[in-house]
């Protein structure tokens, strides 16, 4: 079997890692992939994740049996649908189910329609009428870009002159494109996070455990939004004996919705929840893995995932083994080039990769993201550069194991959180937190 991977960031290394294991022993292609990809397969030139027409050359040129798209641009771009057209298994939705992620006021649509909580919202693609309508709410909104932003799409601001700049930003200065032409505005919703994903298609939903993303750049929750800076799993807040009733209560009328409106979904369903005062509310969703949530989730999955995937592309997810999970907490800490989110340092030396997997053996792996492969040295090339993976017996085990390893890592001009599942280990510990 002749596997392409879409993409370039820890997540695709941790998937090209996964499905190398495979008893199988699927050949593998990552496009274009990474310094660590490289390792697991063969990395393709491909300049842009969102070009269907180059994807679809490459999967001819290469025979491909199943494609995985990792990020949202190239399914939402209907890589997809152009995979059904040409007969090959894809593992993810089409372009019309991809606008879960790919607009925001279509899934706000269908949460309002399907009574699932959210966010109180309204959609506007005047500024004039946006901006009336942020002046007579009390506190300030949550303003988002409707379309996809490369995650620099949602502000949320301190006071109404922040709202009405991004206001302005998107639907005057058009900032974000025709991404920001129209616009959410948004109740701010106060609680902890937790993202819940699912394998889902073919009338089936298998819930993957919890996990917690980090969004904000630095510790105690500070700075500007990123990609993620971290992630464990599972979450204490959202146990595995919830899973079931929380995918029941907020993926299922989803799927359902979107099979109603002739757009069935297939592939990661992956919804972004707030644990507020009022119960669970769904802040977003997206159609594929979380990057790094990946990276700890598919540390904690235990044997095969290929026939799980191939069954899930292929519509047969009602047959497909239920995957396994060790009942280890794993956690992923993201080391980022100085700079990040913002201009970053490039080029950078990466060294002591192997030190690090060996410091706990079996129970760390360091995902390659922005990384590159050149006269056999390894050296950044992206804002978020390696995702340090450990296992260990609880959260804090899992830590303690994470940042040992990430002391053996010499990468100048790097930061990383030195807070990643700090939040998580009081919780186990039965101390609240706002
Ligand atoms: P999204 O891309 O929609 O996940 O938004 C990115 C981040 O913005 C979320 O993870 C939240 O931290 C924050 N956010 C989004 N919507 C809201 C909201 N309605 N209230 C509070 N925070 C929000
Ligand atoms: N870590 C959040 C995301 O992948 O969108």
């Amino acid at each position: 079997m002749r596997i392409l991977i879409i993409g370039s960031g820890g997540r695709e290394h941790a998937l090209a890692w996964k499905l190398g294991q495979s008893p199988e022993k699927p050949e593998i292609f990552i496009a274009p992939g990474n310094g660590g990809t490289a390792l697991e397969g063969a990395n393709l030139p491909l300049s842009d994740t969102g070009d269907v027409e180059k994807i679809m050359e490459i999967v001819k040129e290469r025979k491909i049996d199943l494609l995985i798209p990792a990020p949202e641009l190239p399914l939402v771009n209907g890589v997809a649908d152009a995979c059904a057209t040409a007969g090959v298994p894809c593992f993810g939705p089409k372009a019309a189910a991809a606008r879960l992620e790919g607009s925001k006021s279509f899934a706000k649509e269908l949460l309002r329609e399907t009574g699932i909580p959210t966010a109180d919202f309204a959609v506007f693609t005047d500024y004039g009428q946006a901006r009336r309508y942020v002046e007579n709410l009390p506190l300030p909104p949550v303003i988002k870009a409707d379309g996809l932003a490369s995650g620099k799409g949602v502000v949320v601001p301190e006071n109404h002159k922040e709202a009405l700049d991004a206001l302005r930003s998107m639907l005057i200065d058009k900032s974000f494109g025709p991404a920001g032409e129209k616009v959410v505005i948004e109740e701010t919703l106060q609680g902890r996070e937790v993202s819940l994903l699912a394998f889902c298609g073919d009338g089936r939903i298998i819930p993957m455990p919890s996990a917690q993303d980090h969004k904000r750049a630095y510790d105690s929750d500070k700075g500007p939004n990123t990609g993620g800076m971290g992630a464990y799993s599972p979450a204490p807040v959202l146990p595995d004996k919830d899973l079931e009733d929380m995918a029941g209560r907020f993926l299922k009328p989803i799927l359902a919705g979107m099979e109603n409106r002739g757009c069935p979904f297939s592939g990661v369903l992956y919804a972004g929840l707030i644990l507020t005062g009022q119960g669970p509310k769904v802040l977003e969703f997206n159609v594929r893995f979380g990057d790094p949530e990946c990276q700890p989730l598919l540390m904690r999955c235990k044997g095969d995932i290929l026939p799980l995937v191939a069954a899930c592309a292929e519509g047969r997810l009602s047959k497909a083994p239920e995957p396994e999970w060790s009942p280890e907490t794993a956690i992923c800490v993201v080391m980022a080039a100085r700079g990040y989110p913002g201009a970053y340092s490039k080029g950078m030396p990466v060294n002591g990769i192997a030190e690090a997997e060996a410091s706990s053996p079996g129970k760390v792996k360091v995902f390659h993201a922005g990384t590159r492969c050149e006269g056999g040295e390894i050296k950044a090339s992206g804002g978020r550069i390696l995702g340090i993976t450990a296992l260990g017996e609880d959260l804090r085990a899992a830590r303690n194991v994470a940042y040992a390893a990430a002391k053996n890592i010499r990468l100048p001009e790097s930061f990383f959180r030195n807070d990643i599942g700090s939040k998580g280990i009081s919780e186990y510990h039965g101390r609240s937190h706002p």
